[in-house]
């Protein structure tokens, strides 16, 4: 399994010190989706969306508020079906490839008022997976603490999770998907609140564990993922994939409408000529 040649020891400065180059693509698709159509309440909110990501890909779903990318995320993990069409992950069916999905949701709920340290939320990753049904093994006990190394939480580790910032939360929760040994991370806005060093050492984290598994990105800075990614999927009802080069600030604007910011695509500056863009 691909998740064996993780190395979970590596740290957020080792990240930093790679170098940056988008890994090389094989061909084994990971996600598909065909003709999926999906509504809530007879509301439509995906519709005839086609698409696949192969192993390795690393991938940006992009779209304005409401346009459907949670509800993408849930029907890859098979939380929602769809009421057309078909979605096979690992060329199966979701909820049989969860356990090998790692989830980083938009929303966490996790009960502010129940006092579960730091520690104990991220070997949460590790119930389903562990050998042992039990109390956690020695191996899920380290497997959390490089986890939370890796973002760099360790040292928050006997915190109560409540006492966290909201950036903080971030990563913890992150590190709890990492836990999990995922071939496949889906990972819901985990920028949001993150300050800027903390969010440049998470894209580069990303960037070194997209060699290794699949990484799809929920996020409406796309800027931040514009250096990384492979391809952007921009979903509005329907969903249009585009190799990160092609994602122009035009294609952007027709996207989200006419609220953005343009920032430059290589984050050197803030000058005009960049072509990509965020709300
Ligand atoms: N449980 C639900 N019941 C009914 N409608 C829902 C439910 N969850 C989502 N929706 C609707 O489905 C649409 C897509 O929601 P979704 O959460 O996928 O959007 P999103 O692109 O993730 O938005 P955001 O950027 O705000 O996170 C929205 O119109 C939303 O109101
Ligand atoms: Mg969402």
């Amino acid at each position: 399994m691909v998740s064996h040649q993780l190395s979970f020891s590596m740290n957020l400065s080792a990240a930093r010190s790679r170098r940056i180059r988008k890994p090389t693509l094989p061909e084994r698709p990971v996600i598909e989706f065909e003709d999926v159509s999906f509504t809530f309440n007879r509301h439509p909110v995906l519709e005839a969306v086609n698409f696949s990501v192969k192993e390795r890909e690393f991938v940006s779903i992009v779209g304005p508020n409401g346009s459907g990318k949670t509800t993408l995320l849930k029907l890859m993990l098979g939380l929602i079906h769809p009421q057309a069409g078909s979605v096979r992950v690992f060329g199966d069916r979701p909820e049989h490839a969860r356990r090998r999905i790692g989830y980083m949701p938009q929303h966490a709920h996790l009960d502010p008022q129940f006092p579960v340290d730091v520690m104990s939320v991220v070997l949460m990753g590790r119930l389903g997976h562990s050998r042992s049904f039990g109390p956690y093994t020695r191996v899920d006990k380290e497997i959390a603490r490089n986890a939370l190394r890796q973002m760099d939480m360790w040292e928050r580790r006997k915190s109560h999770f409540s006492a966290l910032s909201g950036g903080q939360r971030q990563r913890v929760l992150i590190a709890r998907a990492l836990a999990t040994r995922p071939e496949l991370l889906l990972l819901d806005e985990p920028t949001a609140g993150l300050d800027l060093a903390v969010e440049t050492e998470l894209s580069e984290l990303l960037h070194s564990l997209a060699e290794h598994l699949t990484i799809i990105l929920v996020s409406h800075d796309f800027a931040f993922v514009s250096r990384y990614v492979n391809r952007v999927l921009c979903v509005k009802r329907t969903v249009v994939a585009h190799p990160t080069s092609e994602v122009v600030g035009e294609t952007i604007t027709r996207l989200y409408g006419s609220s953005l910011k343009m920032v430059r695509h290589d984050k050197t500056n803030s000058g005009a000529s960049g072509p990509c863009a965020h709300s």
